[in-house]
């Protein structure tokens, strides 16, 4: 194993600077439109108006089709935006809470938990996004490339802790979805006994998910691992039989974690669980690069929008998006693809 060069990634970008640069913020996605519209009509709606909305909003029960549904998320780069808990909740104005939508992504625009809030809702959806780039499920099974990183648990515990200040719990009103595991297979993949640690990390990701079970979720997401081993990182850091072995670990991963979850829904008999393979959201931008603006498919730019990568490990737009559009059309509901 040492002639292999693992390549151990800074996932943790936290404000890449072309993020406050008003040719990505500004950019006439549909989303921003869709925001603005409604923005708009907020401010054109007559007082008297409003009032009545209010009113008949408070006389219909709480399960109208009217009271939003929450997304809660969970995960590393891939998902993050930097929301803070203890600033702006979400809210119509802003669907993410805090900061300003799309959020500190690593995608050059919105993640797919901005699509799946703001493109592929058919109704009001609130995110409330845990995720910290760099993550692992623990940092104790695989350590993040720095120790303030916030792994799956401390995400989960940030949740629980602060679960009380959304009404969340009414059937069907919320989702629970998590894709981690990126930094856990990059951080570890060519080390020995891999195989028993994977085990080990799904099944302590699982804990994690039983206490959300047991703070009230009952509505789960699971995104397997996307094949990294395509990113221009490794292509250029790993040879061929590195990203084999790389390749086979993601497939454990991702095998281990649908046992798991079935597993799961098998011991929780009211647990919605869902398991979205995000492989072919990628290979279909990946085979066709051309189809979604990009030249080839190792180029890399922080606009977002021009190559199929935003830097060379993190996918932008045009995947984020299709990885939504697959969450959107298996888990339904609040959803539409
Ligand atoms: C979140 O916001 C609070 C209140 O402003 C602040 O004290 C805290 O440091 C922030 N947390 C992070 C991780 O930025
Ligand atoms: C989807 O979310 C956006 C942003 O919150 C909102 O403006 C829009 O009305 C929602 N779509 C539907 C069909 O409710
Ligand atoms: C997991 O990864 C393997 C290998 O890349 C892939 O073939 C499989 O479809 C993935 N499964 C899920 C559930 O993500």
């Amino acid at each position: 194993m040492t002639t292999k060069h693992p390549h151990r990634h800074n996932n943790g970008i936290h404000k890449p600077s072309s993020q406050s640069s008003s040719a990505t913020q500004t950019d006439p996605s549909r989303d921003t439109h869709t925001l603005l519209h409604a923005m708009l009509a907020f401010l054109l709606t007559p007082l008297s108006t409003l009032l009545l909305a209010a009113l008949s909003t408070a006389l219909t029960s709480p399960k109208s089709p009217t009271s939003p549904h929450h997304l809660f998320t969970f995960g590393d780069s891939y998902s993050q935006t930097g929301f803070n808990i203890s600033l702006a909740l979400p809210s119509r104005s802003n669907p993410i809470g805090n900061p300003s939508f799309p959020g500190w992504t690593t995608s050059g625009g919105p993640n797919w938990l901005g699509y799946l809030t703001t493109r592929y809702n058919t109704s009001l959806v609130l995110t409330y996004n845990f995720a910290s780039g760099g993550a692992t499920v623990d940092a104790a099974l695989v350590a993040p490339y720095t120790p303030s990183v916030l792994s799956l648990g401390d995400q989960v515990r940030i949740f629980t802790d602060n679960a009380h200040l959304v009404d969340w719990r009414a059937a069907g009103a919320s989702t629970f979805a998590v894709w981690i595991g990126v930094n856990d297979v990059g951080n570890s993949w060519w080390m020995d006994d891999e195989t028993a640690r994977v085990q080990r990390i799904i099944a302590r990701y699982f804990e994690l998910v039983a206490d959300l079970y047991d703070a009230g979720a009952r509505r789960f997401v699971f995104l397997g691992v996307p094949p990294i081993t395509r990113s221009p990182l490794v292509l250029r850091t790993s040879d061929a039989p590195s990203r084999a072995l790389e390749d086979s670990v993601i497939a454990t991963f991702n095998s281990t974690l649908s046992t798991a979850a079935r597993q799961f829904a098998t011991t929780h008999a009211d647990a919605h669980v869902y398991v979205v393979n995000t492989t072919p959201a990628f290979a279909t931008a990946l085979d066709h690069p051309e189809v979604y603006g990009a030249p080839d498919a190792t180029c890399f730019n922080e606009d977002g929008r021009s190559c199929l990568w935003f830097n060379d490990y993190h996918p932008a737009m045009a995947i984020q998006g299709l990885v939504a559009r697959e969450v959107a059309r298996v888990v339904g509901g609040v959803w539409g693809a």
